[in-house]
């Protein structure tokens, strides 16, 4: 059954804990979406190792309850795999009640789940139902996870939502349409979250995680031949150290693995509209400067 709105969070029931090793998420709870394989499958072990308990989540639930017992065995970390469609509004709410009950309410939110475009070609060529797919698996399943797990963290005043982003983000790639549109999307999300989230401690942002080898740019003929692949260890990283709360500074805003160093990113307070979409003015006399 679909949950109407939060309800107070109870006490956590069993929290995580890895074996030994430094577990600095100790304590804590994540949910990754799009975590049976590539970046999602990584963040789950990943944040085990640190300590966290992790749930994962997926449509596939073969494939992604395998994975999250392999962490589990691998880890010694409490895992739960959630099967659901991101973008089915019920099986979320379910999937998310389900990680409350079963590991206490979620600290971490890694809206990760995703598709990219079938084939590259201009937009008027791309068949209309995948295209929408795409842009609704990020858009619409972000939206999703957050108007579900989010009002939990701003009961308890407490947890971070990252959600990934990508070069496309930034600036559209014409063959890529449905997942650039996808991507945009997804970050003015964050900025709203993040404003509305204003004066409260939960965070929200936007973690571009580089290029990945996964399924994913496996079929991106853009990749064929690319040699120069990002660890998904610094994409791990990063997103622990926001679990960590060591960005908090960059909520609303946009970061990227690969191109941003994490030391460096620790130790600065951007300010303004830095790392944030805006418009770029002609010049001086642009009235919309
Ligand atoms: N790899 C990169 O270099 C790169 C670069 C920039 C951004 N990103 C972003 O990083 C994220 C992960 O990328 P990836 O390369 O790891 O992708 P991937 O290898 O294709 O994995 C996608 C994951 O999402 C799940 N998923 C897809 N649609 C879903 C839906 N509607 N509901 C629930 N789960 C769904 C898949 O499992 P099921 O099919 O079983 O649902 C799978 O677990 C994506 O948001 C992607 O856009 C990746």
């Amino acid at each position: 059954m679909a949950e109407e709105g939060p309800r107070p969070p109870r006490p956590s029931q069993a929290r995580g804990g890895a074996r030994g090793g430094a577990t600095p998420l100790a304590g804590s709870v994540a949910l990754v979406t799009g975590a049976s394989t590539g970046i999602g499958r990584h963040l789950v072990q990943g944040l085990a190792e640190r300590g966290a308990a992790v749930a994962g989540l997926a449509r596939n639930g073969e494939r992604l309850a395998a994975s999250m017992a392999e962490v589990a065995a691998a880890t010694g970390a409490r895992t739960l795999a959630v099967a659901a469609d991101v973008t089915d509004r019920a099986a979320v709410d379910d999937a998310v009640a389900r990680v409350r009950e079963e590991l206490g309410p979620v600290d971490l939110l890694v809206n990760n789940a995703g598709l990219v475009d079938a084939a590259e070609e201009p937009l008027w060529e791309a068949d209309p139902d995948q295209w929408w797919d795409v842009v609704s698996s990020h858009v619409r399943g972000g939206f999703l996870l957050c108007r579900t797990v989010v009002p939990w963290m701003v009961l308890r005043n407490r947890g971070r939502v990252v959600n990934l982003a990508s070069g496309m983000s930034l600036r559209a790639r014409p063959e890529y349409s449905a997942y650039s549109v996808a991507k945009t999307g997804l970050m003015r999300l964050t900025e709203a979250l993040a404003g509305a989230l204003e004066g409260t401690d939960v965070r929200a942002f936007d973690v571009a995680p580089g290029v990945v080898r996964t399924e994913m740019t496996a079929g991106m003929p853009m990749h064929r031949g690319r040699t120069d692949w990002t660890e998904p260890a610094d994409v791990v990283a990063f997103i622990a150290a926001i679990a960590a709360g060591e960005l908090d500074a960059w909520s609303g805003r946009f970061l990227r693995v690969g191109g941003d160093d994490l030391d460096a990113v620790r130790g600065l307070l951007p300010d303004g509209d830095a790392r944030q979409l805006r418009l770029h003015p002609y010049g001086e006399t642009d009235p919309l400067a």
